[in-house]
């Protein structure tokens, strides 16, 4: 028979085994859910940069894109892709795909940059951000597709310029995706689509330039603003529909999303990956459904999207997450005057001379909550706000501005600068702010990001 005093000490040991039991499990159960958050944003970051979602069945089946890549010397059309001509319309190579005997060649100029074969090489590399080759057999091109990364990566110029670590989430201003697109040997889809015959597509696509997309043109049709004004000015007629590629990172806590707030960052980024890369998947947005204002989705049922096999939904989760996962990059030293920055502040402030806060709060720089405002409210013409369910602008977030200055400002950058960005403020409510004032409020919003100055990996 066990005695008391036995008893006792045997109680109090057990009830420190359950103790320590229970910490272990509480750990092991919190490490567990720190790796599955881990694992989520890893699994993300590859859909960003590699998942095609089966859009190559367009890319490459429809339009043959790769065949203009490759050209005739492997039995495609045309001179064919060089990566010189691949960096020139703004194709970025992510050097760490680069094996280190060809990173030496490349260094040493002893590789040909202006053929075609080099660039089929760096695609079996999968080199090229945001673009994969399918190869045959023989080792010629099949077929392609293009991934997020396409448009909102770029790299950092580490290694030559348009060649170095993969910075994501960053807009690619150098991209000219409308002159890509038009190298397809078949535009048939655009032409029944849009109703118009290729001369007008390649017009159309050729009128983006750099840096911009339209994603509305498969929508409603409408490839040109008549009438671009600010403040009543008239600044621009025929002015190309397409926006400026946004950056993709800096977006947790933000409620809608594109310039004109189509949705939440899930909502556009099952739009983007089935109406515009062309993935296969499941879509469900009744407002496209209004053939008044979407005349070309209303037709072709874009508001209600079914593929047998869904290859997106699946991954809308861990995309999310790591896009929430992307911080606004600091800028780097030097990059702007500290002290004018600290001037600036106090200007854009809710309670300063420029009261920019009040739409722009700290620290997302867009309003927590419903963040749309009027054409009118901003001084601008409606043309972009009415292709949009809402008809109305997304109050921009502010985060990260330093790394897209080129291509300019406002949806469809028709502000060169964040000076003429100030001074349209300025006219608009009226400000009255002297040039010196002006000058700080720039120097501040240069001054804006919150994460690492170098983003890669
Ligand atoms: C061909 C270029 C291109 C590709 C590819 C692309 N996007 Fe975009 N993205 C844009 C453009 C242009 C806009 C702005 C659209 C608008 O306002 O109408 C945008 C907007 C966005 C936004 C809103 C950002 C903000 O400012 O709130 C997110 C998020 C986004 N894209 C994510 C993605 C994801 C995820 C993918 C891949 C599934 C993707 N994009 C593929 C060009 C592209
Ligand atoms: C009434 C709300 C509101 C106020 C006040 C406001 N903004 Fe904006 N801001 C917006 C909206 C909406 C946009 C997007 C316009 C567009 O895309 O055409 C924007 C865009 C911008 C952009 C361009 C961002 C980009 O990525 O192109 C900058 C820069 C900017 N605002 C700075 C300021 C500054 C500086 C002030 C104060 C002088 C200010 N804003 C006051 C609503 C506001």
């Amino acid at each position: 028979m066990l005695n008391q005093k036995t008893f006792h000490i045997r109680l109090i040991y057990s009830g420190a085994l359950l103790l320590i039991l229970a910490f272990v499990f509480a750990v092991l159960a919190t490490q567990a859910k720190a790796k599955q958050t881990a694992n989520l944003i890893a699994e993300g970051k590859q859909i960003f940069r590699f998942d095609t979602f089966g859009d190559e069945d367009f890319w490459g089946g429809q339009l043959q894109l790769h065949q203009a890549i490759q050209g005739e010397q492997f039995g495609g059309v045309g001179p064919g892709v060089s990566p010189a001509t691949a960096l020139a319309v703004g194709l970025k190579v992510d050097v760490e795909a680069l094996p280190k005997p060809l990173q030496r060649q490349l260094k040493q100029g002893k590789v040909d940059l202006n053929d075609p074969a080099v660039t089929l090489a760096l695609l079996k590399l999968n080199a090229v951000v945001g673009v994969t080759g399918f190869f045959n057999d023989d080792g010629s091109l099949g077929s392609m597709g293009i991934q997020c990364a396409l448009c909102h990566s770029t790299v950092d110029d580490s290694f030559a310029p348009g060649i170095g670590r993969r910075l994501d989430g960053w807009a690619n201003r150098d991209l000219n995706v409308g002159a890509i697109v038009a190298l397809s040997p078949d535009l048939s889809p655009f032409e029944e689509l849009l109703g118009v015959d290729r001369d007008t597509v390649i017009a159309v696509l050729n009128s983006w330039g750099p840096g911009k997309f339209d994603a509305e043109l498969v929508l409603d049709g409408k490839a040109f603003n008549p009438q671009q004004v600010s403040n009543g000015v008239v600044t621009g007629t025929n002015v190309s529909g397409a926006t400026l590629i946004p950056p993709a990172f800096g977006l947790a806590g933000v409620n809608l999303h594109t310039w004109t707030g189509w949705g939440s960052v899930p909502y556009w980024n099952a739009f983007v990956a089935n109406i515009e890369m062309h993935g296969k998947g499941n879509f469900y947005d009744p407002r496209l459904d209004n053939a008044a204002q979407f005349p070309i989705a209303a037709a072709n049922g874009f508001g209600d999207i079914r593929n047998p096999v869904d290859l997106i939904t699946p991954k809308l989760p861990a995309l999310h997450v790591y896009q929430l996962s992307l911080l606004a990059p600091r800028p780097p030293d030097g990059s702007f005057d500290p002290e004018a920055a600290a001037r600036g502040q106090a200007l854009f402030a809710a309670d300063g001379k420029a009261n920019c806060a009040s739409c722009h709060v700290p620290p997302l720089f867009t309003e927590p909550g419903w963040n749309l405002h009027s054409p009118t409210e901003m001084g601008i013409d409606s043309f972009q706000a009415d292709r949009s369910p809402d008809l109305m602008y997304r109050t921009a977030p502010l985060m990260g501005l330093w790394t897209h200055t080129t291509g300019g400002f406002y949806h469809d950058g028709r502000f060169a600068t964040l000076l003429d960005v100030v001074n349209h403020y300025d006219t608009l409510f009226s400000l009255g702010m002297t040039d010196a004032e002006k000058a700080d409020l720039v120097e501040y919003l240069k001054s804006l990001g919150d994460g690492p100055g170098k983003m890669s990996d």
